[in-house]
């Protein structure tokens, strides 16, 4: 079977990256059949309900769908291979689409669709038995099945403004659920955040089932903290106030640490000078990190990802613009 992922194109490598991560946290084998800034195309043995149960995780992707057939924007080609498409389950049906290119009139796209997959068929527009999806893109016309849809809007209310306690150092939601995605975390394990501030990477893995760990420097940070966990009603946490080189007397063998470092504007280093504050961060990360397990570091500047590599081994780095004047630089590394 084939799995189309219609991604949010919020960011060039982060949206596929996230999938994948998730896939693979699943333990979903999969072969990727089409990747772009639009879409990606699997091919897996895993049934609808696997990869239905990623929904609940994802952040960067807004649909995914049974693949169907993908086109160059010509009608008369999306014709002919709609055609060839029988869909073998009874029920009701409606088209419903995304226009993300002026390549082609999206609204004789839907006619073509809704003429070849409507016969013998009762036409519902609102919670059919089959929802066939058409996402236009520039790269190509993408049409499947839906199979689920991710709830994009409890990321906005979940943002630290509408939360207990408020610092504006917090990363968007989506963002923070993307970079504990990107740690390939799986659902009961242990995951730590060791400069946790008001706990919004926390949040995003305790909300996925995840055992979170966290402690920052500042105890007004750990009890803001765990002001939020407690109002979403989080269980499986332990939070401690620690400077980074401390955390070893409390914990180890961690199987994933998400952390976005100090960059030295709004939030404190106490005065330490960011490379130094880094490369005993990263010492100190890597000494409690299981072996192959993934960190995921949010940094100030580029030239930091390679202070990274004195202890791991570099997976991949997302360049991310937090504000208008601010880039953030997320690196994935493995401890070998
Ligand atoms: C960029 S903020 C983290 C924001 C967090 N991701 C959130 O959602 O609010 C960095 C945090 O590191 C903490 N910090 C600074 N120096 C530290 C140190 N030496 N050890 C531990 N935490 C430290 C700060 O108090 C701050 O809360």
């Amino acid at each position: 079977m084939r799995y189309l992922f219609e991604l949010s194109k919020e960011h060039n490598t982060l949206p596929t990256s996230e999938v994948i991560s998730c896939l693979k946290a699943g333990k979903i084998k999969f072969e990727t059949i089409v990747s772009n800034e639009d879409v990606l195309i699997v091919e897996t043995n895993s049934g609808n309900d696997e990869i239905k149960r990623l929904t609940d995780r994802l952040s960067f992707t807004f649909y995914i769908d049974e693949f169907l057939f993908s086109s160059s924007p010509s009608i008369e080609e999306i014709k002919e291979k709609a055609n060839k498409i029988c869909i073998s389950r009874n029920g009701s049906i409606a088209v419903k689409y995304k226009n993300r290119s002026e390549a082609i009139n999206s609204q004789a796209v839907v006619k073509i669709l809704a003429e070849v997959f409507s016969k013998n068929r009762t036409v519902i527009l609102n919670h059919p038995d089959i929802e066939i999806r058409c996402f236009i893109t520039d790269t190509g016309i993408y049409v499947g099945i839906k199979i689920g849809e991710i709830n994009r809007s409890r990321f906005e209310e979940r943002k630290v403004q509408h939360r207990p306690f408020f610092s504006p150092i917090s990363l968007h939601p989506k963002l923070a659920r993307a970079l504990v995605n990107l740690s390939g975390i799986r659902k009961n394990e242990t995951l730590l955040d060791p400069f946790c501030g008001t706990g919004g990477i926390l949040l995003e893995a305790g909300l996925i089932g995840v055992n979170i760990v966290g402690s920052d420097v500042e105890n007004r940070m750990i009890e803001g903290c765990r002001k939020t966990l407690d109002f979403y009603k989080i269980k499986n946490y332990d939070l401690f106030c620690s400077d980074i080189s401390e955390i070893k007397n409390h914990i180890k063998n961690v199987d994933a640490v998400v952390t976005d470092l100090p960059y030295g504007k709004s939030t404190t280093t106490k005065g330490e000078n960011i490379d130094s504050l880094y490369l005993r961060s990263f010492e100190d990360i890597s000494n409690i990190l299981k072996d192959n397990g993934k960190a995921v570091i949010g940094l100030a500047n580029k030239k930091s990802v390679s202070i990274g590599e004195k202890y791991f081994t570099l997976v991949e780095i997302h360049g991310f613009k937090v504000h208008k004047s601010l880039t953030r630089y997320f690196a994935v590394y493995e401890k070998q």
